[in-house]
């Protein structure tokens, strides 16, 4: 009997075996770009044909593979898998995949030779592309928002460091009248208010759960968005902090939320080796999240996916 389970779960893993021994080759034989990519599809595939029970034994297969040391030399794969911060998708990650000099910090040790090659090739992903589209697509956000307003407030929830802000003229140039970062990490909005607290940012160190409870008093505003946020909320939490953002809206403003899409290039790697589960959802879903807002409510709703095809937005504005 014991024989029969054995063999069994030599079968199951055993293709999963060669793949990380021949990425292993590559990338330790300067094959790196090659043997990552190989990597990252090869754990796609292998998480799309695996029950969620066979894909939980394989990812600690995979962190038990020799590989696993390489792939580490990497700043993003191994600070999402040590969770310095207790999460993963830190400021300090973001920032390494933004490419901000604050980000030196982040490298901790100094960067061996493999693992700048492979931080380049993990920083270089439609995942992490999508990450700075996303940063791109807020700061236009604000700044279209900012000249259509009297005395513009905008609210983001689930800051981190802001880096949108570098972007946005509007806020360089203090046309925003105030503009409230959220987060419930009081470090990094410390390093928020360090770079951008000379335009008048103002920072809120809480959690999202005063904002569902109605505890906190901030007001309303023009555009409220949250990104990063929602990939960590389940369906109730996501569907009730919809309701609650857009009843913090003035009439006729906006709120953005994103979320990363399902079966991403990259879900396979970020599992197994950075120990990154997201909550990944599809355009339906994301649409869907207005289901506690009266229709009656919105005036426009849009959701579409940025040029990477990671990242999804929805997008409503109140009549
Ligand atoms: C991936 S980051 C957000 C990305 C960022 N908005 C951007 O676009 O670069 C996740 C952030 O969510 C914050 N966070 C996670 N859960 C939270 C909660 N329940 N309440 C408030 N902030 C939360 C964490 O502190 C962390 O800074």
């Amino acid at each position: 009997m014991r024989a029969t389970i054995r063999t069994g779960l030599d079968n199951e893993l055993l293709p999963l075996g060669r793949l990380l021994d021949e990425a292993r080759e590559m990338v330790s034989f300067g094959d790196v770009v090659a043997g990552m990519n190989n990597l990252f599809q090869g754990l796609w595939q292998s998480r799309i044909e695996s029950s969620t029970e066979e894909w939980r034994r394989k990812t600690t297969f995979c962190v038990h593979h020799p590989i696993r040391g390489l792939v580490h030399e990497d700043p993003i794969t191994r600070r999402s898998y040590l969770k310095p911060r207790g999460y993963p998708g830190d400021a300090e990650l973001l920032d390494l995949i933004y490419g901000d000099a604050s980000a030196n910090s982040s490298f901790g040790d100094e960067l061996s030779p493999l693992g700048s090659q492979i931080y380049s090739f993990t920083s270089r992903d439609s995942s992490a592309s999508a990450v700075r589209t996303r940063r791109h697509i807020l700061s236009r956000l604000i700044d279209e928002i900012a000249p259509l307003r009297r005395h513009p407030r905008i609210l983001s929830v689930a800051a981190v460091h802001l880096r949108e802000a570098s972007f946005s003229s509007a806020l360089r140039d203090r046309r925003i009248r105030e503009f409230v970062a959220l987060d419930q990490d009081e470090k990094s909005l410390l390093e928020a208010m360090s770079c951008y607290g000379r335009y008048g940012i103002t920072t809120v160190q809480s959690s999202i759960r005063p904002l569902l409870t109605r505890k906190h008093h901030l007001g309303k505003f023009d555009l409220i968005y949250s990104t990063g946020l929602y990939d960590y909320l389940n369906a109730a939490t996501a569907h009730r902090l919809s309701a609650k953002l857009f009843e913090m809206l003035r009439p006729g403003g906006l709120l953005a939320v994103t979320n990363f899409r399902k079966n991403i290039p990259a879900v396979g790697y970020m599992e197994s080796f950075m120990d990154w589960w997201l909550i990944l959802r599809d355009e339906d879903e994301l649409a869907s999240l207005d289901s506690e807002i009266h229709p009656c409510e919105v005036a426009q709703k849009r959701v579409f996916v940025e040029p990477n095809q990671n990242i999804i937005f929805l997008v409503l504005s109140k009549t």
